[in-house]
């Protein structure tokens, strides 16, 4: 995957472009728009997302002529395009010929006609005529000398409850369980009388059926997740048809689509060998979310085992679906930019290169205004950071993340932990991995973000918050790092149940519960404004920390106790617990959930046993980040402060961006939001400061948690 740019194309460098929809506006202005491009620096372009009935106005019609010459234009303008298949959004004569490919949502409304990413994506006749359309584009543009990537669809997500999509889950769930008696087994169904006797009597679970108290109640959290499993899979399969079809034309120019990185409906773990690359949208919810899109794009380049992904969207100013919409702050772009390629961005594309001239995005920030204007503070930034990206040209390009921390993320555990009575429904599972994550940020640690089921050989600290569904032989290769050396740190709502959702019938947290030696007697949960103080003893300083919302109540069988309640009838009993492992790690267990003060204490010991605290710990906000292949290292410092830091460089080298050339141990000062990428001039091995090996690293406490949005 790392020849992606290398070989495929003239620009040695980040691509750096977006979403170009021209067809949108008249040929005069096209010539405007790359008079643009040029002074931007902008040298990819994404085409025809939503072109299906620009393309097709019948089953049998297909014309060219608008994006031909849009393909031509581009071409004798030196860039190079991403070809989509045009299968974002349905046209409306198909819709209207073809009832069956509107979807029937949750509440079981069956839609007539509107918006995109509206397909039922087990209508065999979107299936023939997405896949026809994707063959049809790529006969036409296959071999195209300027042709860097297919993007196939768009934001996959959603769900249908139509008739066909019933009968697809009636397939689904009869590969997956061959016969009822093994499906009712792991449905409970004995439960309220559910025992199926025929396949034709299991309905999707919606609203009218076992969702009547909302999309995350459900009576049996069997046929939900199975469900929530079959539409990932069910629209993977619409990703995989297109694909194959594009592959009669063009053997092997790389496809992927854009994902749009902690997304509930869709598991990208389950896509991920399907795509070329991984690449996806980067909107965070809010202008303070920098350690949230770190986590993410660590998420996403952990899709295809660490190699570069792409941005393949992100707003130049503002978005627009929201009801208030903040435009970046001055600096904010280059930044967010930077800390993209400094997790493993090989190109950084906007939505969109030309604001539409109606319709609901028409005020979407873009790279170009309606007024097509090149002297706007939006359009010089772009443009300077068009120059960045040629100026570093291809130094990252290809290179890797060199990490030896993991952080799991487990799409079953998110649903399952999200779609069961009796927990805290207060408390989210990406909150509880964001809030792990943002200490390990702050820490400074590289890190790589893994699905359950990836080897974890390489790791010496692996950090798997609200690991609540155990599958396959997870529970093992857990211990295995323990047997190792290494470290593994968990917390409360995990080891809960099986992968049919059924609980363990031996004592929480089930197969762990050797690993961590630890039982859970009991699981208090409450309102979040009740603290419960917990004094925190053997893990750095002592001290007292306050957690919230899940209180389980920990028997340490094997562990030792570093952390006991100090409130309700259960002070005084454990919180969290160390099982030291004789060959040199430990099992940390989290049984509450502490506040970022507690989590930073716990895992800031943890990393510190392995010596992978980051050499500017003590400058939260200050993000480090390395690329390496071989000896070489680029190192990306990222200021998302509102104020200036001093630092001492880790390490001598160069600036790519100023051209300064830094000395080890040199003053370094960054200005609010500014990035230094440091080529480095000797390879440091490991990225720790040599004084954090034994000691906890006190961290400022005035960060917060980011939520969810
Ligand atoms: C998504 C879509 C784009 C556009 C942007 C707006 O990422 O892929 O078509 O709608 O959102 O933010
Ligand atoms: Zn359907």
């Amino acid at each position: 995957m790392t020849a992606i740019n290398a070989s495929r194309t003239t620009h040695r460098k980040v691509l750096y472009g977006g979403d170009y929809n021209p067809e949108q506006w008249p040929r005069d202005v096209w010539e405007e728009d790359h008079a643009a491009f040029d002074l931007a620096g902008i040298d990819t372009v994404t085409l025809a997302v939503f072109d299906w009935a620009l393309i097709s106005r019948g089953e049998d019609d297909y014309d060219f002529t608008v994006l031909d010459a849009v393909v031509e234009r581009v071409a004798e303008s030196g860039r190079q395009f991403v070809m989509a298949t045009a299968t974002g959004a349905l046209p409306p004569w198909l819709a209207h010929r073809h009832p069956e490919v509107n979807r029937t949502d949750f509440d079981g409304r069956r839609h007539v006609y509107g918006q995109r990413h509206n397909a039922c994506p087990n209508s065999p006749v979107f299936r023939r005529l997405s896949a026809r359309l994707a063959g049809k584009i790529a006969e036409r543009y296959a071999g195209h000398p300027q042709l860097a990537a297919w993007h196939i669809g768009n934001e996959y997500g959603g769900a249908c409850y139509c008739e066909n999509c019933a009968a697809a889950f009636r397939t689904w769930l009869r590969e997956r369980y061959r016969n009822l008696d093994r499906l009712n087994e792991a449905w409970n169904a004995t439960f309220w009388s559910h025992t199926f006797t025929d396949w034709a009597e299991i309905v999707p679970p919606n609203a009218l059926s076992e969702h009547w108290r909302g999309q995350n109640h459900t009576a049996f959290q069997g046929i939900t997740i199975d469900y929530l499993r079959f539409t990932s899979d069910a629209m993977l399969q619409n990703f995989v048809d297109e694909k194959a079809a594009i592959r009669e034309h063009d053997p092997s120019t790389p496809a992927t689509t854009n994902f749009m990185g902690m997304y509930r409906p869709i598991d990208y773990h389950r896509w991920a060998k399907h795509l070329d690359f991984a690449s996806w949208d980067n909107y965070p919810p809010t202008d303070r979310s920098e350690a949230r899109m770190a986590f993410t794009h660590d998420l996403m380049r952990g899709l295809k085992g660490g190699d570069p992904f792409w941005v393949m969207e992100q707003t130049p100013t503002i978005t627009a679906s929201r009801d208030i919409n903040p435009l970046k702050r001055p600096g904010v772009l280059r930044l967010w930019s930077w800390q993209s390629v400094a997790h493993g961005a090989d190109a950084v594309l906007y939505f969109q290169m030309r604001q539409s001239r109606g319709a609901c995005e028409k005020y979407h920030g873009a790279v170009l205004d309606h007024a097509g204007r090149t002297d706007t503070r939006a359009f010089r930034e772009v443009a300077e950071l068009g120059a960045d990206f040629a100026r570093v040209g291809e130094v990252v390009l290809g290179t890797r993340t060199p990490a030896r921390t993991a952080l799991l993320f487990d799409w079953d555990s998110w649903w399952a932990s999200e779609m069961t009575d009796g927990l805290n429904r207060t408390v989210s599972y990406p909150q509880v991995v964001l809030g792990y994550h943002r200490a390990l940020w702050e820490a400074g640690v590289q890190l790589d973000v893994l699905p359950v089921d990836a080897p974890l050989d390489g790791y010496d600290v692996v950090v798997a918050p609200l690991l609540h569904m155990i599958k396959g032989d997870t529970a093992q290769r857990l211990r295995a790092v323990t047997e190792r050396g290494g470290s593994v740190v968990s917390t409360f709502h995990s080891g809960r149940v099986d992968q049919d959702t059924n609980a363990f019938l031996t004592d929480v947290p089930g197969p762990l519960a050797s690993l961590f030696g630890v039982r859970v007697e009991e699981t208090d949960s409450l309102p979040g404004d009740v603290v419960n103080r917990i004094s925190l003893a053997g893990v750095g300083p002592e001290q007292t920390v306050t957690a919230t919302s899940v209180f389980e109540i920990l028997v340490a069988e094997g562990a030792e106790i570093v952390g006991t309640y100090g409130d309700d009838f259960y002070a005084g009993r454990a919180a969290v617990t160390r099982r030291r492992c004789p060959a040199g790690g430990s099992a940390w267990y989290v049984g509450t959930l502490l506040d970022p003060d507690g989590i930073a204490a716990v895992l800031r010991r943890a990393l510190a046993d392995h010596d992978l605290i980051g050499p500017y710990a003590a400058e939260p906000e200050l993000e480090f980040a390395v690329r390496s292949h071989g000896e070489t290292r680029t190192a990306f410092l990222l200021n998302h402060a509102d104020t200036p830091v001093t630092v001492a460089a880790h390490a001598p080298g160069i600036d790519l961006l100023s051209g300064r050339v830094v000395a080890g141990g040199e003053q370094l000062t960054l200005a609010p939001k500014d990035v230094v990428v440091l080529q480095e001039t000797s390879a440091v091995p490991g990225s720790s400061g040599t004084d954090s090996a034994n000691q906890a690293i006190p961290r400022s406490s005035n960060s917060r948690c980011s939520g969810d949005s």
